[in-house]
């Protein structure tokens, strides 16, 4: 039998997953080792690898077949817009995408006033301005704490994640407008899918009735 590597995104999410496959048995005890420096795991009996990567990257191994499975935010699916399989939404890392800064961007927002946007998700943001809002905006790309753009006059509003709002409250800042729902997704390499159909669909099958009962 040959090995199904998965992809994880390292962080919140691979923990939650790991969580998650442990309800079905799937463990890897190299994995829990927080002194590790190792980025990949492997499971000998069920003939299993694990690895962990940015975010970002998730789609682009499942793309090229390196991994065979992904766990990855549904954000950075629809940022990268990978040829692969989204097979399906795992419950947890539910957020939203949202349009947020301070209260007194509000009026230019809706009047359709060329403002700055800074977002990581500039494919997400030039989407939702261009082709569902038809409004002309500049976008920004930045690679985190986002927070800070409106903040320090680098943009007039940004496009982020929001879970608990409490990053935006600790700045200032409010939800001005709501892009999309999120959550961690499974997406398969769309070879694997045939060569391993047996061994991924039961998985998804497993992992349907266990974030049934959560
Ligand atoms: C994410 C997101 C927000 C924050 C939202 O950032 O970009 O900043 O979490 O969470 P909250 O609504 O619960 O406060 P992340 O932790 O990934 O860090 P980064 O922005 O530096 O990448």
């Amino acid at each position: 039998m040959r090995y199904l590597t998965f992809a994880l995104a390292k962080g919140r999410l691979a923990k939650k997953t790991m969580a998650l496959f442990e309800q079905l048995g799937i463990t890897c005890e190299e994995m829990k080792d927080k002194e590790t420096r190792k980025l990949i795991f492997v499971n000998e009996d069920l003939k299993l690898k694990f690895f962990l990567s940015k975010a970002s990257d998730v789609p682009t191994y499942v793309e090229y077949g390196a991994a065979d499975i992904g766990v990855v935010g549904e954000d950075t699916i629809l940022e990268e817009g990978r040829n692969i399989y989204e097979v399906l939404d795992l419950g947890f890392g539910a957020c939203k995408m949202c349009v947020c800064g301070p209260e007194s961007a509000r009026e230019k927002l809706q009047h359709g006033e060329l403002i700055r946007v800074a977002s990581k998700y500039p494919g997400i943001a030039k989407d939702y301005f261009y082709n569902k809002k038809y409004q002309t905006v500049e976008i920004i790309k930045l690679n985190g704490s986002v927070e800070l753009a409106p903040i320090v006059g680098l943009s007039e509003v940004i496009v982020d994640i929001v879970e608990t709002g409490s990053t935006l409250k600790a700045n200032g800042l409010a939800v001005l407008e709501e892009v999309c729902d999120l959550s961690a997704r499974m997406v398969v390499n769309q070879v694997s899918l045939k060569m391993e159909q047996e061994r991924i669909r039961k998985l998804i099958r497993d992992l349907r009735n266990v974030t049934q009962d959560n």
